[in-house]
């Protein structure tokens, strides 16, 4: 069984065709990129979807070399999202699904990066540690649902990293500069702010900049906002281990590609006795792959959606008949 999925949810219209082994035939991504200096309008980001889904589709097909009359199963970013985004997906998706007369799921994007991370990595029932722009959340298995035990309160780190680097002037995404600019770095004192099992990014995010302001250099603020965020990722996720006896930590998202946030995690890991792994780059961001992926599971498990967005949907809504 072969199924095309569709992610939509905020900057990336992607599609994905996998099939019911786990394997990846296609994975194309189409990301929005703000004009220098903005964050992601969802208006804008949804105009670029509705420009681009067609050339997507081709080009996903030509990788898969296959027809869309060959497609069994349709799956789509159901939530969480930006609305516009979403509908884009669900539409396009609603399309499709008429057009070849096959079978249409809405599928939980938060989800749908646990399950691409177990399926490409050999961890069973981790603690997932989800760290991309507009997500932060610690998940994991217990009592039939994926709970989410600990997330920000405010805005994602990835976010957070990108506001900073709006306003001390790199381009966007900035993650990855402020990680290369870190390394000649050293440490100065941010604002550490764990309440609970929850996060806040917004706080540290004025006092790097207030900071900057004041004349510091980029350096340090790019290494201490690492070591300050990092760290208090890496806290939350311990207690999610200790609280729940699991043993192993799956790291996803965008961010999951800071090799720095990689070790803090990785020496945490060791300590405990328990496994660490980060879902590979390619499938770690938004892309329709996993979307594809969690369509199968749940198909398989003979679970049903309406075609409908849920932009606000939370992880432990969704009833998890496939494990
Ligand atoms: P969501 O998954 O919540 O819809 P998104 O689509 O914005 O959000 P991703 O594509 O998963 O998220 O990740 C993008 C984020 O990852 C950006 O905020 C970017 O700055 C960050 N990022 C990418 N590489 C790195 C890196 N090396 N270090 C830190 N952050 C990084
Ligand atoms: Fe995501």
């Amino acid at each position: 069984m072969i199924c095309l999925g569709i992610e939509s949810t905020a900057h990336s219209f992607s599609i994905g065709i996998v099939d019911d082994s786990g394997r990846v035939l296609a994975s194309i991504i189409d990301m929005y990129r703000p004009p220098h200096g903005w964050g992601i309008h969802p208006a804008e980001a949804a105009k670029h979807h509705e420009e681009v889904k067609d050339a997507v589709l081709e080009k996903a097909l030509e990788e898969a070399k296959i027809k869309l009359e060959d497609i069994d199963l349709i799956s789509f970013s159901q939530g969480p999202g930006l609305a516009p985004c979403l509908y884009k997906g669900l539409n396009f998706a609603q399309e499709l699904a008429e057009k070849i007369k096959k079978p249409l799921l809405g599928v939980n994007h938060c989800i749908s990066h646990i399950e691409i991370g177990r399926l490409k990595t050999d961890l069973k029932d981790p603690i997932t540690l989800y760290v991309s722009g507009a997500n932060t959340q610690v998940l994991g298995f217990i009592s039939g649902k994926y709970r989410c035990f600990g997330e920000t309160q405010d805005i994602g780190i990835g976010n957070a990293l990108d506001k900073f680097g709006r306003g001390v002037g790199l381009d966007f995404p900035a993650g990855p500069k402020i990680e290369q600019m870190a390394r000649s770095g050293k440490y100065l004192e941010l604002p550490y702010v764990v309440k609970g099992m929850d996060l806040s990014f917004s706080g540290i995010l004025t006092a790097a900049l207030q900071k900057f302001e004041k004349g510091t250099s980029k350096e340090d603020i790019c290494f201490s906002l690492q070591e300050t965020c990092f760290a208090m990722l890496t806290e939350v996720t311990e207690r999610a281990l200790a609280h729940t006896g699991k043993n192993e930590v799956l790291l996803t998202g965008g961010v999951a590609a800071n090799k720095r946030l990689q070790d803090m995690l990785h020496i945490m890991c060791k300590e405990r006795g328990a496994k660490f792994a980060v879902v590979p780059k390619e499938f770690a961001g938004d892309c329709g792959a996993m979307i594809a992926w969690l369509g199968l599971l749940m198909h398989k498990a003979g679970i049903k959606t309406k075609n409908e967005v849920l932009p606000r949907q939370r992880t432990d809504e969704v009833g998890i008949g496939w494990l």
